[in-house]
């Protein structure tokens, strides 16, 4: 499958953006300095450059889960949810935009780079795709979300959050659906997958949220709460979502745990990584 250049007509609201429609007017972004407009209109088109990358690493999703599911379901869930990558892409350039007072081009194509996992066979690294994006990545991003939304009260930006977080639900769902239906074989074997995964995926979110001990208010009120905060929200997710999830399922997770308790570190290589 070919990710198309932009969401579609076939995709989740026939064409639109969003399932409501953004407000005209938000009197909190006019009563900012230029400064903090500027500032939150790079972080708004920073997450539309790696809104557009997830739509990149969606395609490779619905790849593996066209050869490892028998649920078309998952598979159509899956490709549609390319298309809500598009969408989040261009309604987080919007609301760049709406920050800088004119319209923005689209940021840079981030590249993917699809993880190799070296040593896995072919089925393994499929799951091991769809673990890593919807299983890890969507059910952070979904810890991330609901924290933005918890911090803004400027109505553009909570309007947007909410389009994001209720899509990025679903796409968390896809992973827990396709790892449900897997063998108990595979389901041994990805235990040991999971710790290099988190770690990964913990890193790159806190390089892109970094701490900053004078952050303005201003920005938690349209979306970008402190990276503390968000930092401390992504582990929760980890030790109180997909923990339990993966040990629902008789995933092996004690590396993944033992991590979690040693404080989720992410400023050197766990141990068992090294
Ligand atoms: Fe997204
Ligand atoms: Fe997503």
């Amino acid at each position: 499958m070919t990710a198309p250049a932009q969401h579609t007509r076939s995709g989740r609201w026939g064409g639109a953006l969003t399932q409501r429609p953004l407000p005209e007017r938000d009197a909190a972004i006019d009563a900012l300095s230029p400064a903090l407009r500027a500032k939150l209109a790079g972080i708004w088109l920073s997450r539309a450059a790696m809104e557009r990358r997830v739509a990149d690493s969606f395609t490779v999703v619905a790849a593996a889960l066209a050869r490892r599911s028998r649920d078309e379901s998952l598979v159509r869930l899956a490709e549609r949810a390319v298309d809500d990558e598009h969408r989040h892409a261009e309604l987080s350039r919007i609301v760049a935009s709406r920050f800088a007072g004119r319209e923005l081009p689209g940021p840079p194509r981030l590249a993917l780079v699809v993880p190799e996992h070296r040593g896995a066979s072919a089925e393994l690294r499929d799951t091991l795709h769809v673990v890593g994006q919807c299983v890890l990545n969507e059910t952070t991003a979904t810890a991330f979300l609901e924290t933005c939304l918890r911090f803004a009260t400027g109505d553009l930006a909570r309007r947007a959050l909410r389009e994001l977080l209720s899509d990025e639900i679903d796409h968390g769902r896809v992973g827990w659906a396709h790892l449900a239906t897997t063998s108990t074989e595979t389901r041994r074997e990805l235990g040991r997958w999971l710790l290099p995964m988190a770690y990964l995926n913990l890193q790159l979110w806190r390089e892109e949220s970094p701490v900053d001990p004078e952050h303005p208010p201003a920005l938690s009120a349209h979306g970008a709460p402190p990276g503390e905060v968000i930092h401390a929200a992504l582990v929760d997710a980890l030790a109180s979502l997909i923990l339990p999830g993966l040990r629902a399922l008789d995933v092996p997770i004690g590396p993944l745990e033992r991590w979690l308790e040693a404080g989720a570190f992410t400023d050197r290589a766990p141990s068992e990584l090294v």
